[in-house]
């Protein structure tokens, strides 16, 4: 339905998580996953279990380390043709008001979420341009649109996300590469989970759709802007949250 098949597929922060889901999902249509995160134990179980997958290790904060992933990808498949970049510091984050959050804090989220997006982007467009084209995908966050207070450095670095999303759209349109962005809502993953106590009815009566989300309503937005399908969408922003936003 997608017409995946052997295309290559890199998932940035792919250990666990939603990562894990897009992961499975491309694999299930056909593709050829890279599974990369900066936890290579993590990497190295979830490729384990996806037939055909290569788990890598790298750090979407190292240039290097990313240099390192696009050259072990070319490697073994010859060619990479999406990036997913869904590596975030999202698990673990505290929260608390703009206030008290250190400045430590602050830049290890935007390193992470925000510089580790573009770094990720910049290390696969070389080859993307010289294959004639590609999709890169980004996953933001549905907080941007609620201001969802108490992180205001994980909003800040997912809407820049954002902003990074329509301006590398523009630059490199003219060499058929697609940039979109996913913008969750509160989905069910050991990392959210871990968020709170109340995780599994946090905001469903906010929905116009009253039920949990889970990593498996996220994916197909992926398969479907990583497909043909979406060849003259680029530069969006969908947010996939069961209807608690409207943008
Ligand atoms: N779960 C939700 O409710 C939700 C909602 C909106 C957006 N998101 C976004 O979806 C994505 C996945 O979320 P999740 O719930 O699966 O969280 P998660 O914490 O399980 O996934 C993040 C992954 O990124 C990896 N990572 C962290 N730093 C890295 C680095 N420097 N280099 C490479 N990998 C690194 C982690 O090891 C982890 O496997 C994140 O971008 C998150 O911000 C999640």
């Amino acid at each position: 339905m997608y017409h995946l098949k052997d295309k290559v597929v890199i998932v940035t922060g792919a250990g666990g998580g939603l990562g894990k889901a897009f992961a499975q999902a491309f694999a299930t249509e056909g593709a050829k996953v890279a599974i990369v995160d900066i936890n290579e134990e993590a990497a190295q179980k979830t490729s384990d279990e996806i037939q055909g997958s290569i788990a890598v290790k790298a750090d979407v904060t190292s240039e290097e380390s990313l240099k390192g992933m696009t050259q072990k990808v070319i490697d073994e498949f010859g060619r990479l043709d999406v990036l997913i970049n869904n590596a975030a510091i999202y698990a673990g984050i505290q929260r608390k008001p703009f206030f008290e959050l250190s400045e430590k804090e602050w830049d290890l989220v935007m390193n992470v979420n925000l510089k580790g997006t573009w770094m990720a982007s910049k290390a696969v467009f070389p080859f993307m341009k010289s294959q004639g084209g590609g999709k890169i995908i980004n996953i933001s966050s549905a907080t941007v649109m609620s201001g969802s207070p108490q992180w205001s450095h994980y909003v800040a670095s997912k809407g820049g996300v954002i902003g990074l999303t329509r301006s590398m759209a523009r630059e490199i349109g003219d060499f058929n590469i697609n940039v979109n962005n996913i913008a969750p809502g509160f989905t069910l993953t050991e990392a959210s989970l871990s968020l709170m106590d109340n995780a599994k009815e946090y905001g469903v009566q906010r929905g116009a759709i009253k039920r949990g989300s889970n990593a498996n309503d996220i994916v197909g937005t992926a398969l479907y802007l990583a497909s043909k399908a979406s060849d003259f969408v680029t530069g969006q922003t969908i947010v996939v949250d069961g209807g608690k936003q409207f943008i």
